[in-house]
């Protein structure tokens, strides 16, 4: 019997410490956010947009040369930092939502920027950071060009 309550209190500590083990390393994660670090996007050539937030993509509406460079800096900023979880080519691997099926135009732009710059968390983790201090705003509109030049699944 006591050798009983002995195994039984060492099983208990075991629990603990592999449950406190746990815990740790659900922490890591959602801190760690896997292990690929944001990468800042050099938006050079593109016209700069000041502090305060557009509600449209002013590539899309400025149009010509400054669109086309636009889609080629977002492409490589997508890559950079987004296609791990929204897929390669913005083709999603069912991790996140494809972003192909946002809404065109001014709708679909208020809603990307606003999950870009606060990211999503969900019970305290994020399950997408906030570009908001990772990103310029040259480099979020530059990446939803690219985005919006990916056709639409069927
Ligand atoms: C660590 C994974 C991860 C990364 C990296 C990530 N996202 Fe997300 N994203 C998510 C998840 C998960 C959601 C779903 C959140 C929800 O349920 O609304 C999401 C949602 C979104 C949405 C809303 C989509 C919709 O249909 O409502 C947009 C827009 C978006 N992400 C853009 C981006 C862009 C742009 C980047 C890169 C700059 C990026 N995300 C990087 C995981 C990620």
């Amino acid at each position: 019997m006591k050798i009983n309550v002995q195994s039984s209190l060492k099983t208990l500590a075991a629990a603990a410490l592999v449950a406190g083990a746990a815990q740790f390393v659900v922490v890591g994660t959602s801190h760690s956010h896997g292990d690929v670090t944001p990468q800042a996007v050099d938006t050079e050539g593109l016209d700069e947009l000041g502090e305060d937030y557009l509600e449209e993509n002013p590539y899309r509406l400025v149009g010509g040369e400054q669109y086309d460079l636009a889609i080629e800096i977002g492409s490589s900023g997508y890559s950079q930092n987004c296609a791990r979880c929204h897929g390669l080519q913005a083709i999603s691997g069912g991790i996140a939502p494809d972003l192909r099926l946002l809404e065109d135009g001014v709708l679909g732009d208020e809603w990307y920027l606003e999950r870009v710059r606060n990211g999503y968390s969900q019970n305290g983790a994020y399950k997408m950071p906030q570009f908001e201090s990772l990103l310029s705003q040259e480099a979020m509109w530059a990446i939803r060009s690219y985005i919006e030049t990916r056709p639409k699944p069927e």
